[in-house]
């Protein structure tokens, strides 16, 4: 909490750095660090131009969505905004073939680039604990072959290659110093690590601590999944202090690349929140703990903070997400992760429109002495 205390001081020091290292000819990023997963499984969801008001009102420059939906991609044209895209999970036995590669970027990248500022592909989501041999095996080589097409398009230099991968390939996570991944998965894990060693691409985990509280809410202290005021704990090995899960599981992630030789890859959190509502046995689903989740990760976001491992990179965090989405399947839990309602309205106060006005007044309180403090 102390941290917090500094926050303004933070902010300003923060800011200046974005001023002077954003790209020219976009608008300089605020809560530069956070990015909110943009899903559209709903029948309600409002029209991209309207998400694009909503994005720009809140100063969030960074999204996912689930797909190349050309409508978004057409929206978001010129706005600054950078959109992670996806290749569907059913195109992974089509993409490895290289010349398909090169079709699916040409349609599907080529005519939005770089008046839409896509900045990576996810190809597949949450493959490789989906117990499809085919389609695990299918991931590596597809990314391989996106990757090409992106070179032999001149768009690789721009455009980053990955994967998102759920917290389950891990089969230990604690202490975050026995971070490993799952036994079965170790061929698969050395190749992606490789891919993403060689392409200097990041990490991505979709990590849930809101999962390890509700199968465990006797013995996993809330305040701790929640990122309040906790004693947390020391990883015994290391010796370095965790005072919430989601940093703890980051590390381990980078934990289990490290025991595989990777342990320069950047791990970063491709998804992360905490729903709403739930079903009856889903413990902990509530609007207070969903509010008190991501109001407390984006104040840890807004200091700019990495991991207890890595306390001097920052952590790149997409919180999930921006709608609550009617069609999902799944217990109520799964339509009850957005910050919004399809109307717009918020589903609990995150402070995010607060925190976005006040780094606005920074920015501008700034603007005449920031040749002074640059160093
Ligand atoms: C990771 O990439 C670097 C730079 O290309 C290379 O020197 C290094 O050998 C790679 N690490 C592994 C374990 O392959």
């Amino acid at each position: 909490m102390a941290s917090f205390l500094f926050k303004s001081t933070i902010i300003h020091t923060f800011l200046l750095y974005v001023m002077f290292s954003s790209d020219l000819g976009y608008p300089p990023p605020f809560v530069s660090t956070l990015g909110i997963n943009y899903g559209q499984v709903g029948n309600n969801l409002p029209p991209p131009e309207k998400v694009l008001q909503l994005f720009s009102a809140l100063k969030i420059t960074k999204t996912r969505i689930y797909d190349t939906n050309p409508e978004i991609l057409k929206s978001f044209a010129q706005s600054g905004i950078e959109i992670i895209v996806t290749v569907e999970n059913e195109m992974m036995g089509v993409v490895i073939n290289p010349q398909q590669a090169v079709q699916w970027v040409t349609t599907h990248i080529k005519p939005y680039f770089p008046a839409s500022r896509i900045t990576g592909i996810a190809v597949g989501n949450e493959i490789f604990t989906m117990n499809d041999a085919t389609l695990i095996g299918n991931v590596v080589p597809a990314m391989v072959s996106i990757h090409q097409a992106l070179v032999q398009l001149g768009l690789d230099s721009y455009i980053q290659v990955s994967t998102a991968n759920s917290l389950a390939v891990l089969a230990n996570s604690y202490p975050p110093s026995a971070g490993s991944f799952r036994q079965d998965l170790m061929g698969v894990m050395s190749q992606l690590l490789q891919f993403l060693n060689a392409t200097r691409s990041p990490f991505w985990i979709n990590a849930y601590p809101y999962f390890a509280y509700k199968d465990d809410p006797n013995r996993i202290p809330l305040d701790y999944v929640l990122f309040n005021p906790n004693s947390g704990m020391v990883d015994p090995y290391t010796k370095l202090h965790y005072d919430n899960m989601l940093y703890a599981q980051v590390d381990a992630v980078i934990f289990a690349a490290y025991r595989m030789g990777f342990g320069g890859v950047e791990v970063r959190v491709s998804e992360t929140g905490w729903p709403s509502k739930g079903d009856s046995n889903e413990v902990g689903a509530t609007i207070a703990n969903a509010e008190i989740y991501n109001k407390n990760l984006l104040r840890r976001q807004l200091t700019n903070e990495g991991t207890p491992l890595r306390p001097n990179q920052r952590l790149e965090v997409y919180l999930f997400a921006l709608f609550n989405e009617d069609m999902k399947p799944g217990p109520t839990s799964e339509r009850n992760y957005g910050l919004y309602e399809p109307d717009l309205t918020m589903t609990y106060n995150v402070g995010l429109s607060s925190l976005s006005s006040t780094t606005t007044a920074a920015s501008i309180s700034l603007t005449s002495s920031a040749g002074e403090v640059r160093h």
